[in-house]
Order: structure tokens, then C-alpha cells, then sequence
């Protein structure tokens, strides 16, 4: 099974990637950026969800455009990269998460495939093919990664602008442990489209009220590099696994 790597503010680039495909066009416009592929990787395909310079805000995304394209290019599992913030206590900065389930708070962005004249009527009582989470999870093992838990609930939000400290409240009520923006409706696309599809989230920041201080870019940034070689052990442990 071709695998493909969807990587975000937790993960801009591969390093040895090589362009996979000769332009971004598909018939739902065009995806973030050229995906890639990857020897080092399994030959795994790589596509930047937030495109070159993280020029795409999460709602800015073209969802539809990027699980499409790499449908095209032979992907049926995909892995997907996320940075978020930990509203469960012990989810601390640095840590990793793997989501075993989703609430969906996100409005307004173009989140299926769907039209009346073919419904698609998804089962998405598992947002995160069980399979594969548990692939993740062997190569975890085998990388020697500690993952903080491999049951997280992603609440996924509109964003750009973060959460307020009631809004995170009313997401824990509702069972989130973990906060990010780029989730939805990128997992329910891809099952529309049959591909497996599973996430490694980064917690990068406390979410709103449950630290000290304000939530900065530079400081999610150092997180992400500290945590880049143990993200990578990771990955190349999955594609040897698959
Ligand atoms: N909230 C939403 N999205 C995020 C956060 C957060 O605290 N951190 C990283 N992505």
C-alpha cells in the first residue's frame, strides 16, 4: 500500500524529497504544493498541507485538491502530521499524541465530494483507520518514540486566531484532549476517497488557560525542531513496517 506523508506546521519537508508529480492541478483546483516523494521514506509520497512558506492558513486549505491529488499519484494510506495544543493534563509540549477520535468545529470550507447526484454517506464512527494507528504504533515501539497516548480526541477548530480559555473548557467537556485546525475535513475526504487515514499530533503549546502565559509561533516553532528527529525515527519506522 503506497504511502503518503501529509506533513504541517509539525512537519514543512523531507529532506532528501524529490517532486512526485508534474504540476498541483486537479479538478478541485490546485493543491498546496508539488507533493514529493521519498527513498529514505519507502518511497512514501510527502505534500505540505500549509504549501511552500506556509503560505495557507488552515481554512485556506484546498482539502479536497490535496487528498485528491495524492489518490492520483497511487496513495491509499495516508499519515497526517499535526501540530496541537494539549488540553488534557500530562499532553505537555514535545510530547506525542495519536488521535482516536475527532469533533468537528471547523465551518465553511469545502468538505466533500459528495453532490446529489452521487451521495456519499461516509461511516466515520472511526475518523482514524484503527489499522494504521496501530502500524504507528508498533513503529513507535521500534523507533524507541514515546508516544504520551494513543487515544487522543481532536477537537478541530476554525482558527486562524486560537482558542479562548471558556472555548477550551467547552472542548474538554465534550471530550477533547487535544486542539488543533487541520483535522477536519481533511479525515473525512480521505475516507470518502477509501484511503486509510491516521495522525501523529505534536502537542506544541498548553491550549488557552491551561499553561502560563500566551501561546507564541516562535515558541510552537522550537518545540517542532526539538521534536523533528524523533517525528522522523517515526516515519521511517512506519515505511519500513508497511
Ligand atoms: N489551538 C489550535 N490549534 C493549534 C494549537 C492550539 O492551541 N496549537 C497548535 N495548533
Amino acid at each position: 500500500m503506497r504511502l503518503a506523508i501529509i506533513g504541517g506546521t509539525g512537519l514543512t519537508a523531507l529532506d532528501d524529497a524529490v517532486p512526485a508529480a508534474p504540476s498541483r492541478r486537479t479538478p478541485f483546483g490546485d493543491a498546496s504544493a508539488l507533493p514529493q516523494r521519498s527513498a529514505a521514506f519507502g518511497e512514501a509520497l510527502f505534500l505540505n498541507r500549509h504549501g511552500d512558506g506556509h503560505a495557507l492558513l488552515p481554512h485556506e486549505i484546498n482539502y479536497r485538491a490535496n487528498l485528491w491529488l495524492l489518490r492520483e499519484l497511487g496513495a491509499e494510506a495516508v499519515v497526517a502530521v499535526f501540530a496541537v495544543g494539549g488540553i488534557r493534563a500530562g499532553l505537555a509540549d514535545g510530547r506525542f499524541v495519536l488521535p482516536r477520535q475527532l469533533v468537528d468545529y471547523t465551518w465553511g470550507r469545502a468538505h466533500t465530494f459528495s453532490t446529489s447526484a452521487k451521495p456519499l454517506y461516509a461511516d466515520f464512527t472511526e475518523p482514524f483507520t484503527p489499522h494504521l494507528r496501530e502500524q504507528i504504533r508498533a513503529a513507535a515501539d521500534t523507533a524507541h518514540v514515546a508516544l504520551a497516548a494513543d487515544d487522543g480526541v481532536y477537537g478541530c477548530t476554525q482558527g486562524p486566531r486560537l482558542e479562548t480559555a471558556a472555548e477550551i473548557d467547552r472542548l474538554e467537556r465534550d471530550g477533547c484532549t487535544v486542539v488543533g485546525m487541520t483535522a477536519m475535513p481533511e479525515a473525512a475526504l480521505a475516507r470518502e476517497l477509501q484511503m486509510a487515514y491516521a495522525g501523529i499530533c505534536l502537542v506544541v503549546n498548553p491550549a488557552a488557560g491551561r499553561g502560563e502565559g500566551g501561546i507564541t509561533l516562535a515558541a510552537m516553532r522550537r518545540v517542532v525542531a526539538a521534536a523533528r528527529p524523533r517525528l522522523l525515527r517515526l516515519l521511517a519506522a512506519l515505511a519500513d513496517v508497511r
